[in-house]
């Protein structure tokens, strides 16, 4: 392959480690020379005029769009909904008078995605591709695009890619909501925060000593594991038990872990692992008696948890960043749980059986 390896022996962990530097990559192709962060005016003026914004996209890239749909109804207050392409395609729901379709693909191929956007080009309706690569179907067929500068991403399972589509949604929202005077984008500097989050990344990222251990202890004598959270926390679950499940073959799943005494927590057994991802100021408590819940019933569990949530006995500690910005630092802990995990069980992390990196079939 023409992208080097260098001291890695797989795409993976160099794309999980290049995560930092791809957030301060979009931080300066973003930003003006005045000094502040700037989005194309036809896109910003288009989104103003829009009164409902869809996000249509598929696996990892889906998962970034609930984390974008957060950060343009906190910082645009644009309402926004997410999509899954495959969904959308043939049962499109009631749209708004003036809808605006937010394309999210890595690769700007995938053609479940492609076949909504032939769709609405259609109907004439705007649209904004953010892709990895200019110049891919997606971007072209676009009213708009935007790059997502995180250089070519080869292991199929997505990991820089996603949070490449958080950092460059956030800034979109912060300038949409800056243009139309929301408090809450005008006390947001996204460019110092994006900033913050990828110095805070990269701590966490050098300490890697203990997800050896962690993955021998919880996940080789099981075939199932669960990811819990609430709010961004339950969407990042989603993309950890993506995660995981693709590149361990473990039957992995996310759930909102208000949801466990519904139903999901009758799975609950001896050494069952559970994950739980505890970011969220106004809902810690609630998912720290969740986790003590699957305790009591024999869960073997590990709390990732928000410096400043933290206490005695949390597993992994995430350096704070601000609350919009928890899911760039929660998904890491994931990321490397999987890989670390593909590796114990011997498994090809790069090229997961039965996946590929883009798929240009529906
Ligand atoms: C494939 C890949 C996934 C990816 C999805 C969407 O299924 O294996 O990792 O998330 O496509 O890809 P896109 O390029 O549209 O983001």
């Amino acid at each position: 392959n023409e992208i080097e390896l260098g001291s890695y022996d797989c795409y993976m962990m160099k794309e999980i480690e290049e995560q930092p530097a791809v957030m301060r990559k979009i931080v300066s192709a973003y930003t003006t020379e005045n000094g502040q962060v700037a989005i194309d005016e036809r896109i910003i003026s288009s989104l103003l005029a829009s009164d409902r914004i869809y996000i249509i996209a598929c696996g990892t890239s889906w998962h970034a769009g609930l984390i974008g749909k957060n950060l343009l109804e906190k910082l645009a207050e644009i309402p926004t909904e997410v999509h899954l392409s495959s969904e959308f395609g043939y049962h499109t729901p009631l749209l708004s008078e003036k809808p605006f379709f937010i394309y999210l693909s890595q690769s700007g191929e995938t053609a479940d995605s492609r076949q909504v956007l032939v769709q609405t080009n259609k109907w004439a309706y705007p649209s904004l591709t953010i892709t990895n690569v200019l110049g891919s179907t997606l971007s072209r067929e676009a009213s708009f695009t935007l790059p997502l500068y995180a250089g070519p991403e080869i292991a199929v399972a997505s990991t820089k890619a996603y949070t490449a589509q958080i950092a460059v949604l956030s800034i979109l929202a912060s300038v949409v909501g800056r243009a139309k005077k929301i408090m809450a984008a005008e006390t947001f500097d996204v460019a110092s925060e994006l900033s913050l989050a990828a110095h805070q990344m990269d701590t966490l990222l050098t300490k890697q000593g203990k997800y050896q251990d962690l993955v021998e202890k919880m996940l080789k004598q099981t075939r199932n594991a669960f990811f819990i959270g609430r709010g961004a926390d339950y969407s990042v679950s989603l993309e950890g038990a993506l995660k995981l499940k693709e590149i361990s073959y473990l039957q992995c799943e996310g759930f909102a872990s208000g949801e466990l005494k519904h139903g999901t927590i009758a799975l609950i057994e001896e050494r069952t692992p559970v994950f739980a991802l505890i970011t969220g100021q106004s809902t810690h408590l609630q998912t720290r008696s969740n986790l003590k819940e699957v305790e009591s019933r024999g869960a073997a569990t590990c709390a990732i948890v928000m410096e400043d949530l933290a206490q005695e006995g949390d597993d992994i500690i995430l350096p704070k960043v601000h609350e919009l910005f928890t899911p760039l630092m929660s998904v890491l802990p994931t990321q490397l749980i999987a890989y670390y995990t593909a590796l114990m069980k011997g498994n090809n992390v790069d090229k997961p059986r039965n996946l590929a990196k883009s798929v240009t079939v529906e």
